[in-house]
């Protein structure tokens, strides 16, 4: 399709993101034929090189990165031919003009892509401008972290703001570009079965997970300064929650799907002192084992400070305080080293207005909707039948009718969640992409968590690698007579 070409203008295209997700999802975009012919790429970055070598650098991070059959002869060469390379200081406005004269010519929008520190976002966007390089068309797109609380985040978005107008802005959370992710869109929106049911009548409490089995892999430095409350929740976890408790939006529309988003952050309870205390747990891995392997605590780490505070983990109980949710606790947690790598929503139904079997089995007697995003996706919908056999009288059994996606709907390839996004942003759509007020709001939300840690310093407590983190939030849910629902 002609009507997508774009030249695109790569930032940090030497950096890890660059080597190990964008440009594997572009060949396949490439390859799959999803790419207009005159598409063209340029890498940017400060090192040494001329096109030849760079397009060698990204030939053999390709190598790395795909499967044997994914890698025919003919479409990396004609992948890496759309390539180029410029050397190119970002905070210096000189040098920028040679991406001006790189697309002399070109009548395709540009995409500029910022794989850099979101704190040089500004500077490259102002030397953009200078240089006389964007026009009407361009788009941008960021890559999270926006900032490190609301303060920093406005500064960024700020600076974006002055050269580029809000509906040519795409801030990228990879998780939007997850399928199943997307699917929860079509689940709750397409099916009367669980629209009538989508409210605090009929579902007791909501459980979000995300798992992580990696450590920190390399990322010290990056990941200290921040902690996973603003590395997951403040993006991944709370655009999960969104989507779990949106209103309808009137169409598929961006801002109509965006402005729902905005009221369910501005409608999560904020936590005062002593819920604070209550409902929220850091944590801190220690060493521990890994499918059988020891691996080490936080602490020692590869560039470690070894006083360290940053949580690795983090669990809470929340609240969307509206008329859909109210009294609906909403439990997140996600860690770092945790037993398995695993993305799972689970929405509890509350138990039937009058019980007429065992006694005994009361607390199983509920349904529950398990919403699998990673590793395999799938839904399961947890309903209660009668135990078979002549002996089992009126016992119940809890068993789940299962759809999973991959047996269901057979596909050769999963798409990278990249792969979708490029190409919405080539496309020029951006429902996708968080618009400015959902990531301020969100950060506004977890400063007054932040800040209240702070207040406290109360340490992160401990848990060994390869566990579910701190008891602790094991009896946060607990104390509710819940527990976390782990089974699938
Ligand atoms: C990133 C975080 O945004 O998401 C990482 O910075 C994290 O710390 C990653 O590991 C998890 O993404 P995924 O797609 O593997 O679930």
């Amino acid at each position: 399709d002609p009507n997508h070409a774009i030249d695109l203008a790569l930032f940090g295209a030497l950096g890890d993101l660059a080597m190990r997700k964008l440009f594997p999802a572009l060949y396949h975009l490439d390859r799959e034929g999803l790419m207009p012919e005159n598409t063209r790429i340029v890498g940017l970055a400060r090192q040494e090189h001329d096109t030849a070598e760079f397009r060698k650098l990204v030939s053999t991070a390709l190598q790395k990165r795909l499967k044997k059959e994914e890698q025919d002869k003919e479409s990396i060469t004609r992948f890496l031919n759309r390539i180029d390379y410029l050397k190119l200081d970002f905070k210096q406005a000189e040098g920028f003009e040679q991406i001006r004269q790189w697309r002399e010519g070109s009548e395709r929008p540009m995409v500029v892509y910022l794989s850099v520190a979101a704190v040089i976002y500004g500077d490259i966007c102002r030397n953009l401008q200078a240089s006389g390089s964007l026009d009407e068309q361009t788009r941008v797109v960021v890559e999270k972290p926006i900032g490190s609380d609301l303060a920093s985040s406005e500064e960024i978005n700020d600076a974006i703001g002055s050269v580029f107008p809000e509906s040519r802005i795409y801030r990228i959370d990879h998780y939007l570009g997850k399928e199943t992710v997307q699917n929860l869109i079509a689940l709750r929106f397409a099916n009367p079965l669980f629209g009538t049911q989508w409210n605090q009548n009929h579902i007791s409490h909501v459980e979000i997970t995300v798992a992580e089995k990696v450590g920190i892999e390399g990322r010290w430095g990056y990941f200290d300064k921040a902690g996973q409350l603003r590395d997951m929740v403040q993006n991944h976890l709370l655009q999960l929650l969104c989507l779990i408790a949106m209103d309808p939006p009137s169409n598929l529309d961006a801002d109509a799907i965006r402005d729902e988003k905005v009221k369910v952050l501005k409608a999560l309870k904020p936590f005062t002192g002593e819920a604070l205390g209550r409902d929220v747990v850091r944590g801190q891995y220690i060493a521990g084992n890994t499918e059988g392997q020891p691996v080490p605590g936080y602490l020692e780490e590869e560039g470690a400070n070894t006083d360290s505070q940053t949580e690795t983990f983090v669990a809470m109980k929340t609240e969307v305080a509206n008329w859909r949710w109210a009294g609906v606790p909403f439990y997140l947690r996600t860690g770092k080293r945790m037993p398995e790598k695993l993305s799972q929503i689970v929405i509890h139904f509350r138990q039937q207005p009058h019980y007429i079997f065992d006694p005994d089995q009361r607390n199983i007697a509920s349904n529950k909707l398990i919403i699998r995003l990673q590793p395999e996706e799938g839904i399961a919908l947890q309903v209660l039948t009668k135990d078979s056999g002549l002996d089992k009288g009126m016992r119940l059994r809890p068993g789940p009718l299962h759809l999973d996606f991959n047996n269901a709907f057979p596909k050769s390839r999963i798409p990278d969640a990249y792969e979708r996004l490029l190409l919405e942003v080539m496309k020029g759509q951006q429902y996708l992409f968080v618009r400015r007020d959902e990531v301020e709001h969100a950060w506004r939300w977890c400063d007054q968590l932040i800040d209240g840690w702070k207040a406290r310093e109360t340490p992160p407590r401990r848990y060994p690698a390869g566990s579910w983190g701190p008891v602790a939030s094991i009896a946060m849910i607990t104390q509710d007579g819940r527990s976390w629902y782990e089974d699938y």
